[in-house]
């Protein structure tokens, strides 16, 4: 396909283990523009792992560095930035990618999220005894909000990261 130049960074949402940082990886590079992550660069900013600032601050005060940082992130114009889970899902962190960005969701079933982050730790909301059921949950409550995404791909079990790369250029 035709690489398109971005007027607006691609902004990647979707559920943990959708693959946003690991394809976003793959599309900034097919673009030939630069990648951000939003986790890396709060874990970055706060001198603590995300684990980290949920036990010792909690998540409203998460939520509200996410969206400083994403707000941040956006004016500094990346090619492609990859977004935690929940962040499309706080409406002001969603109006900020609204306003400055192209939304991307990568839509993926309960079993092909599960398989990707059941033997990854570092998930503070995937609490235990049954962090598959919690997972299911926030499918189900956050996929109609995902859904206001721009732009809609499917991950599905055996595509690569690259083809899903390049079906978002496509898209
Ligand atoms: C979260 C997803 C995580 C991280 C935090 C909260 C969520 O990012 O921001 O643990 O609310 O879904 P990933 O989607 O990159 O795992």
């Amino acid at each position: 396909a035709k690489i398109p130049r971005l007027r607006r960074p691609l902004v990647l949402v979707g559920l943990m283990g959708a693959g946003k940082t690991s394809v976003g990886k793959r599309l900034a590079h097919l673009l030939g523009v630069g990648f951000v992550d939003s986790d890396a660069e709060i874990e970055r900013a706060a001198g603590m792992t995300i684990p980290e600032i949920f036990a010792k601050l909690g998540e409203p005060a998460f939520r509200d560095g996410e969206r400083r940082v994403i707000a941040r992130l956006l004016t500094e114009q990346p090619g492609v930035l990859a977004t935690g889970g929940g962040a499309f899902i706080e409406p002001r962190t969603r109006t900020e990618i609204a306003a400055h960005g192209t939304s991307v969701w990568i839509r993926a079933d309960l079993e092909l999220l599960w398989d990707r982050v059941r033997d990854r730790p570092g998930r503070p909301l995937l609490r235990a005894p049954d962090p598959k059921t919690v997972l299911g949950d926030l499918l189900e409550r956050r996929y109609p909000i995902y859904a206001e995404a721009d732009v809609v791909v499917d991950s599905r079990p055996g595509v690569s990261q690259e083809w899903m790369a390049r079906d978002i250029v496509r898209a």
